[in-house]
C-alpha cells in the first residue's frame, strides 16, 4: 500500500490538518483528500479553460499565426511538432465550448463557435492528400494552421473527423433552433453539416487510421462516434424538414450500431479498440468512446456503451488494471485504487486518466437518476473491487450496498483526478503525457486536448448532464449489414513498345491494384499492340496512384517517376490513356 502522505504532498498548495478535528487517521485522510481534490479543481479549472482558449486563433496567446477559429493541437514545434490543427482535437475542443454555451455556463464563447464554423467550412473545401470535398478529403486528419493542406506523409484517412465535427455542430444547431434561429441553421449550418454526415453515411464501412494515427483497420471509437453522428443527424434533419436524408442516415446508423457490438471481446471482458494492429486492443480509445457517447436518457444501456453499462464498467476495469504493473509511478497501490493510465500500455497521458474519472462520474449521475445500481455477471468484477463478496442483484438507493458502492466509486473516480493532480506542475500547465518513471511532463506542452479533458472531467464531477443524442431505446439489428462502397469500372490503356518475351503489368496504391506488389501485378492484354490494356473495378471517389511495369522473366522495369495519380469518379466507368515512360 502506498503511504497516504505521498498523495497529499502534491504540487498544489494545501495545508494538511492532521487530526485537527479529533479524527482517526483514516477519517483525516478522507477529509484531506476531499479538500485536496476540491482545491486542485478550483485552481486547475480556470487554468484549463485559459489554456484551451490560448490555443485557438486568431487571438489565442499561444496560437499566433492560426486563422480565426483554428485550434492548434499544442504550441510545441519540436519533438513533437504539434503546431497543426487536427479535425478530431478541434472538434472535441469545440464540443466542450459548445457545451458551455448551450448549458448557459458561458454564452460569451458563442462568437468563437461561429469562427470555428467558418473555418471548418473553408477547410472542407481545401483539397488535400486524402482527396477533394467529394472524393474523400473530408477525412484528412490535419491541416496547417493557416488552413492550407498538410502534404507530408501521414496516417490518413481518419474517418472519425467528419463525425466528431458533425456532433459539435449538431449540439450548436439544436441550441440555435431552441432559441428561435432555425433560419440560420437551415441556410448556413445544414449544408456544411450535411457534407460530413453524407461522408459518414457513404464511407463508414471502409478502413481508417485510429485516433492515435497508428493502426489502419476498423476502430471502435470511429465506429461509435459515426453511429452517434448519423443518429443525431437524422433527428436534426427531421427538425429542419430535410426529409430526403433521414432514412439513409438511419439505415447506416443501424448498421453501425450492429458493427459496434462486434468489437466485444466477451472472454476477456473488454472491447477491442481496433480490428488490426496486433496489440491486445486494450486502449483508452474505448474509455473515450464511453464518455463521448454518454446520453443521460439511455440509462445503463449496453448496446450504446453507456458509461454505467455492465460492458463499459467491465472494460474500464480491464483497461485500468493493464497499467498497474507497467509504470513505476503506479507501484504500491492497492488493486482497487486509481492509477495513472495511458492510451495503451505506454506512457501515461493526462487525457486518458481524466477520461477514466469522467466515465465513472457519468455513471454516478445515472445511478443517482435511477436511484439504483444493477450488478450483473458482466459488471460483477468491477463492483467486487469495492465489496469483495458482492452478489449480483439490483440495489436500491435505500440499501447500504448502494451507498457503499456510490461512495467507493466516487472515491475511485476522484483518485484518477488526484493522480493527474500529483503530476500537474505548479503552474497548472498540462502537457500531453508524463513519464511512467517519475511523472514529469513529457512530449508536447500545453496540449489543447489535455485541457479539454480536464474541463469535461470536472464538469462531470459537478453533475453536468449533456443533451441527449438519441441513444435511448435503440434496437441492435440481428445481423450486421455492410455498406458496399460503389465501384467504378476503369480501363487502363498504355502505349508501350516491347521486345519479344516482355509483358506490361499494372500495380497501384489500392488492394484492387495489388498494393504496389510487383509479384502480384495485373497483366495487361496486347491484343491491340502497341496499346496494352486491362479493365479493373476500383472503389468510387478514391484517389489512386499507379504505375506500369515491364517484366521479362525475372527482370522487372518500372515506368519512371512520378506515379500516375487519379481520382476515381463516384460511379460509372472511365478510361485512362497513358504512355509508357
Ligand atoms: C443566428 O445565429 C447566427 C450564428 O450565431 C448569427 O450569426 C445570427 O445573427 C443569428 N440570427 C438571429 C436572428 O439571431
Ligand atoms: C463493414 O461492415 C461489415 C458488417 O458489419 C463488417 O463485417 C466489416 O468488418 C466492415 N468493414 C469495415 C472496414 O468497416
Ligand atoms: C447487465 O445489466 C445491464 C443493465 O445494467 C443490461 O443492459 C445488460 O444487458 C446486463 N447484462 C447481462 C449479461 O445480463
Ligand atoms: C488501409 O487498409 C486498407 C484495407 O486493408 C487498404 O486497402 C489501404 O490501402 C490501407 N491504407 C494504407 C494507407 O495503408
Amino acid at each position: 500500500m502506498r503511504s497516504v502522505g505521498v498523495l497529499l504532498l502534491t504540487a498544489f498548495a494545501f495545508a494538511c490538518v492532521v487530526n485537527a478535528f479529533g479524527r482517526t487517521p483514516v477519517e483525516s485522510y478522507i477529509a484531506n483528500r476531499q479538500t485536496s481534490i476540491d482545491s486542485y479543481i478550483a485552481n486547475q479549472s480556470p487554468i484549463a479553460k485559459l489554456g484551451l482558449l490560448a490555443n485557438i486563433g486568431p487571438d489565442g496567446s499561444k496560437s499566433s499565426g492560426a486563422k480565426a477559429g483554428v485550434v492548434i493541437a499544442s504550441p510545441n514545434t519540436v519533438d513533437p511538432n504539434y503546431l497543426y490543427s487536427w479535425i478530431r482535437d478541434a472538434s472535441l475542443t469545440f464540443k466542450v465550448i459548445a457545451e458551455k454555451v448551450v448549458s448557459g455556463e458561458d454564452t460569451s464563447l458563442r462568437g468563437k463557435i461561429d469562427q470555428f464554423f467558418e473555418s471548418q467550412k473553408r477547410l472542407q473545401q481545401v483539397s488535400n492528400p486524402s482527396g477533394t470535398v467529394s472524393t474523400g478529403g473530408l477525412a484528412e486528419p490535419k491541416f496547417n494552421i493557416d488552413e492550407t493542406a498538410f502534404t507530408g506523409s501521414w496516417g490518413r484517412p481518419q474517418r472519425d473527423g467528419p463525425a466528431l465535427r458533425a456532433t459539435t455542430f449538431i449540439l450548436y444547431a439544436n441550441w440555435l433552433i431552441a432559441n428561435g434561429n432555425i433560419t440560420w441553421v437551415t441556410r448556413n449550418l445544414w449544408p456544411v453539416l450535411k457534407l460530413d454526415l453524407d461522408y459518414v453515411q457513404n464511407n463508414w464501412n471502409r478502413s481508417t487510421f485510429d485516433l492515435w494515427e497508428e493502426i489502419n483497420s476498423s476502430s471502435f471509437f470511429t465506429t461509435a462516434v459515426q453511429h452517434r453522428a448519423l443518429r443525431e443527424g437524422a433527428t436534426l434533419a427531421q427538425k429542419l424538414g430535410q426529409a430526403d436524408v433521414i432514412s439513409g442516415y438511419n439505415t447506416q446508423a443501424a448498421n453501425l450500431l450492429c458493427f459496434q457490438q462486434t468489437y466485444k471481446n466477451i472472454a476477456r471482458g473488454y472491447f477491442t479498440a481496433n480490428t488490426g494492429g496486433g496489440r491486445s486492443g486494450i486502449d483508452s480509445n474505448t474509455i473515450l468512446t464511453s464518455i463521448h457517447l454518454f446520453d443521460p436518457t439511455a440509462g445503463c444501456d449496453a448496446a450504446t456503451f453507456q458509461p454505467c453499462s455492465d460492458v463499459a464498467l467491465s472494460n474500464l476495469k480491464v483497461y485500468v488494471d493493464s497499467f498497474r504493473s507497467i509504470y513505476a509511478i503506479n507501484n504500491g497501490f492497492a488493486a482497487n485504487e486509481a492509477v495513472a493510465t495511458g492510451r495503451y500500455p505506454e506512457d501515461p497521458w493526462y487525457l486518458s486518466t481524466f477520461a477514466v474519472a469522467e466515465q465513472l462520474y457519468d455513471a454516478l449521475i445515472v445511478w443517482e437518476q435511477q436511484q439504483r445500481i444493477n450488478v450483473n455477471a458482466t459488471s460483477l468484477t468491477f463492483f467486487r473491487q469495492f465489496i469483495p463478496n458482492l452478489a449480483t442483484g439490483s440495489y436500491a438507493a435505500s440499501t447500504s450496498t448502494y451507498s457503499t458502492l456510490v461512495t467507493s466509486v466516487k472515491n475511485f473516480a476522484d483518485g484518477f483526478i488526484l493522480i493527474n493532480a500529483k503530476y500537474t506542475p505548479s503552474d497548472g500547465s498540462l502537457a500531453e503525457q508524463y513519464t511512467r518513471a517519475n511523472g514529469s511532463p513529457l512530449s508536447a506542452r500545453d496540449l489543447t486536448w489535455s485541457y479539454a479533458s480536464a474541463l469535461t472531467a470536472f464538469a462531470a464531477r459537478d453533475g453536468f448532464i449533456p443533451p441527449s443524442w438519441g441513444a435511448s431505446g435503440l434496437t441492435v439489428p440481428s445481423s450486421c449489414a455492410a455498406n458496399p462502397v460503389p465501384t467504378v469500372s476503369v480501363t487502363f490503356n498504355v502505349q508501350a513498345t516491347t521486345v519479344f518475351g516482355e509483358n506490361i503489368f499494372l500495380v497501384g496504391s489500392v488492394s484492387e491494384l495489388r498494393n504496389w506488389s510487383p509479384d502480384n501485378a495485373i497483366p495487361l492484354s496486347s491484343a491491340s499492340y502497341p496499346t496494352w490494356s486491362v479493365t479493373v473495378d476500383l472503389p468510387g471517389s478514391t484517389i489512386v496512384e499507379y504505375k506500369y511495369i515491364r517484366k521479362n522473366g525475372n527482370d522487372v522495369v518500372w515506368a519512371s517517376d512520378p506515379n500516375w495519380r487519379w481520382e476515381t469518379p463516384a460511379s460509372g466507368s472511365a478510361t485512362l490513356n497513358d504512355n509508357w515512360r
